[in-house]
């Protein structure tokens, strides 16, 4: 997020336009303590900025701007600070604001897709998904060791909230013996899934010794890893250990993918918004940028590629195949 705003008020800078940084998301708009915040940002305040994880001017989220009290208060704001447009870096609820806010304030409204779930439809990728799908990497890799050398099942679960782009992408390059997420794998029936998985779990088992991982998205079992490391080991006598990444996964200093996304992305906002365009997130789609209509990014959930699918099984079989 730090590379986008920078890249926002560089670009900014160079068309003469002021740049004033409202602070804690939506509520920089709507709450007076963080309202008084708000200031112009120099190109002082964006200098050694990229590297750094997190965002400079915090984050929040902010249940008000469902409301029409909310949404009213933020376009207040904007009016008295004689603010012409409003960028706003986020994933799906930054957005479905920014969409409600046009309701009550006419300025041009630009979205930056900023979301380590990289669920938004109509960019190949968000900013933050890459840092986010490394450190799941680094991590698991780091588990591996632990996992080979004691011959033990872990279980990891991965942030995604409701995407499994997270989980499909860390699952394949970290050679997980399995990925569990909500594109693959159906809880439907919780306990023939169970049975299933204590299966091939087993039968890998038997067939070689050695490190078995899982990933698995997080909200898809019910309880999340512990409760199906718990269930494996009372059902199945499997042990397993779970872990569960959490927040890590959003913080850090970003890699080069995610600075350079939202570097192109922060321009590009700015030259969105010299060319009069409004109601726009900006988008990379296939190496080129451009520009998708607000309400389309955020009508479905951007799906993991089949291709990506279909890959991850390809080569669980081929394993299985090696492994007999
Ligand atoms: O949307 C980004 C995300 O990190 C999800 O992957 C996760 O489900 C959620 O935010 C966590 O939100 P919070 O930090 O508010 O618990």
């Amino acid at each position: 997020m730090n590379a986008a705003i920078r890249a926002v008020v560089l670009a900014a800078h160079h068309h003469n336009i002021e740049v004033v940084g409202f602070y804690h998301g939506y509520n920089g708009l709507i709450c007076a303590e963080y309202i008084k915040q708000a200031n112009v940002l120099t190109l002082a305040d964006v200098n050694s900025v990229i590297h750094r994880g997190g965002t400079l001017l915090k984050s929040a989220r902010c249940t008000l701007m469902h409301e029409d009290k909310g949404l009213l208060l933020a376009a207040n704001t904007l009016s008295k600070h004689r603010i012409d447009a409003l960028v706003v870096i986020g994933g799906d609820g930054s957005f479905k604001g920014l969409i409600a806010l046009q309701q009550y304030w006419q300025g041009q409204v630009i979205g930056i897709p900023g979301t380590i779930d990289n669920d938004l439809d109509g960019t190949d990728y968000t900013i933050g998904f890459a840092t986010a799908v490394n450190t799941g990497i680094e991590s698991i890799d780091k588990i591996r060791d632990t996992a080979d050398a004691f011959e033990r099942i872990f279980i990891v679960e991965l942030m995604g909230r409701h995407s499994g782009h997270i989980t499909f992408n860390v699952g394949i390059a970290c050679a997980a013996e399995q990925v569990l997420s909500f594109e693959n794998f159906s809880i439907d029936d919780q306990q023939s899934q169970l049975i299933q998985l204590a299966n091939e779990i087993k039968t890998a088992q038997k067939n070689r010794h050695g490190s078995y991982i899982i990933v698995i998205a997080e909200n898809l079992w019910p309880g999340g890893a512990f409760e199906l490391a718990k269930q494996l080991n009372e059902q199945a006598d499997i042990e397993c250990t779970a872990c569960l990444l959490g927040h890590i996964q959003r913080g850090g200093s970003p890699v080069a993918k995610d600075r350079i996304l939202a570097t192109k992305m922060g321009v590009a906002a700015v030259q969105a918004l010299v060319s009069a365009k409004t109601n726009v997130m900006i988008a990379e789609k296939n190496n080129t940028m451009c520009f998708v209509v607000l309400e389309e990014s955020v009508k479905h959930h951007k799906l993991v590629s089949r291709q990506l699918i279909d890959a991850q099984q390809n080569i669980l079989a081929l394993t299985a195949q090696t492994q007999c």
